[in-house]
């Protein structure tokens, strides 16, 4: 099967977030598949250009049409991919390639992922590549099922588009003139990206897809809901006939703690017991905290946004601190006032805590090999990857019950039998407290029951093997086959 997968970002190439583990990990899956042939396409960004890592030829030079705008395009090729995913970057000097910085942000983002989306497609008809399916990722590249049918149907008649929402918070707003100024769509498309009386692109991809996915079963039901769906709960449930939810994966090869070369030891599900009193003894030193093994440390890698459920955290941190022999040690960036709150609890609880705000691989794969127990009460988690990562490295995981934490760790009961973690329900501060207790709880006074969960969270397989099978009878699906 010739499958084409579009994104705004695909690690190692750009990554801001979990979409781009996503774009690394999935299309390889897909690949290993016997009788696929995948392609993978990208904008060619400042640093993706930079990059002496990945050397590019040209394969074709086009023009892409915008409304009244008539712009160059050209199309490379990465000539060092070698796990059997061919990979493209889409080449604009104005809109990507010129553009120090972060790859989101710009005022004109819906004009830099409208002309990407249309250049895909471009490019693919100019080189009589005709797939038999497209997927493609969030609002970035959520008008290419609309293009596809308003301009490109005859020419890929035969090809099904999937669209899979990672996120429904950031959907490709604009204001109406967009739809005459920059997409240059007929008239007739107008309704289907008309929210409101602006341009939503997520909202007209999930009207014109084939097929529409989100990243967990439990999300895909959740975002018939008005307080995950950010207003399109009713356009969601008018296509939920197409709608899937598919759990991500893990790429198990890059998180393995027996080969890990971030790690001070390693290990696997029979020698974790050493291995992590090592890694741990380790991280606390390097961090600044008392070294002490029996001491629980409970960690967290997030970017340091509201819906990670970070109010949550401070609203219970202090009492936490006060009642629990307990550690505590959080990584990441993000919004100021959550930074500043980690740095002063630092200062006020310096053997118990550490904050570092900073962005930093290798002490996060450190952090996910030395913690006891790992911290992730979001609000909302369309799928959340970072506790597959921690069950991974054998860290247990405290979660809110939501999205894809709730399919990924099964609740286990006070004695930590019967699943994989501690969660709660209700996004509530105290139920967040009183879930966290049970576990340290069972770390202080049951450590071999802890060592149970912990195995058990070790032995779990999280690889993409099984959701790219889901993928593909859903191609199959959408191919009538
Ligand atoms: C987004 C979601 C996250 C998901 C990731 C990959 O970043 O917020 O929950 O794991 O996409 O699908």
């Amino acid at each position: 099967m010739r499958i084409v997968i579009l994104a705004s970002e695909g690690a190692p190439y750009v990554k801001s977030g979990g979409l781009g583990d996503v774009m690394e990990a999935l299309p390889a899956a897909l690949a290993r598949i016997p009788g696929n042939e995948v392609t993978l396409i990208l904008p060619y960004y400042k640093k993706i250009k930079d990059n002496p890592a990945y050397p590019v030829e040209r394969v074709l030079e086009y023009s892409v049409q915008l409304g009244w705008r008539d712009q160059y395009a050209a199309l490379m090729r990465l000539t060092n991919r070698t796990d059997g995913v061919d990979v493209y970057f889409v080449d604009n000097e104005y809109y990507f390639g010129a553009r120090p910085g972060a790859i989101y942000g710009d005022l004109d983002d819906g004009e830099r992922y409208a002309f990407f989306s249309r250049a895909c497609l471009n490019a693919l008809s100019i080189l009589d590549y005709i797939p038999d399916i497209i997927q493609c990722n969030d609002w970035q590249t959520a008008l290419v099922p609309t293009y596809l049918k308003a301009m490109y149907h005859e020419r890929f008649a035969g090809t099904r588009c999937m669209y899979t929402i990672h996120n429904i918070e950031y959907q490709g707003w604009a204001n109406a003139g967009f739809f005459d100024d920059v997409l240059g769509l007929p008239w007739e498309y107008r309704g289907c990206l008309d929210m409101n009386g602006s341009v939503n692109m997520m909202k007209g991809a999930i009207e014109t897809a084939d097929m529409v996915t989100t990243v967990s079963e439990t999300y895909s039901r959740e975002l018939m809901y008005p307080y995950y769906a950010h207003g399109l709960d009713g356009i969601i449930a008018n296509a939920s006939w197409k709608l899937t939810g598919i759990t991500n994966g893990i790429d198990v090869n890059t998180f393995n703690p027996e080969t890990d070369p971030n790690l001070p030891a390693h290990f696997n599900a029979d020698t974790f017991v050493e291995g992590k009193r090592l890694c741990k003894a380790a991280l606390q030193e390097e961090v600044g905290l008392p070294v002490n093994p029996d001491t629980p440390l409970m960690v967290m890698v997030t970017r340091l946004a509201g819906h990670k459920g970070l109010d949550l955290l401070c609203y219970i941190a202090r009492r936490l601190l006060w009642e629990e022999d307990c550690q505590m040690l959080i990584l990441g960036t993000g919004e100021p006032q959550f930074e500043s709150f980690f740095l002063q609890l630092q200062e006020e609880f310096p053997d118990q805590v550490s904050a570092k705000i900073t962005f930093n691989l290798g002490l996060a794969a450190r952090i996910y090999a030395g913690g006891d127990v790992y911290l992730m009460p979001s609000k909302s988690e369309p799928c959340g990857l970072s506790q597959m990562n921690a069950m991974r490295y054998g860290t247990v995981p405290v979660v809110h019950a939501t999205g894809g934490l709730r399919d990924t760790v099964p609740p286990a009961d006070e004695n930590g039998e019967g699943g994989l973690g501690f969660t709660f329900q209700s996004y509530n501060g105290d139920d967040f407290l009183a879930s966290l207790k049970r576990c340290l709880h069972l770390y202080h006074n049951d450590r071999e029951g802890f060592h149970r969960l912990q195995h058990r969270d070790m032995c779990q397989d999280f690889s993409w093997d099984a959701p790219a099978g889901r993928y593909m009878e859903l191609f199959h699906q959408m191919l009538g086959a």
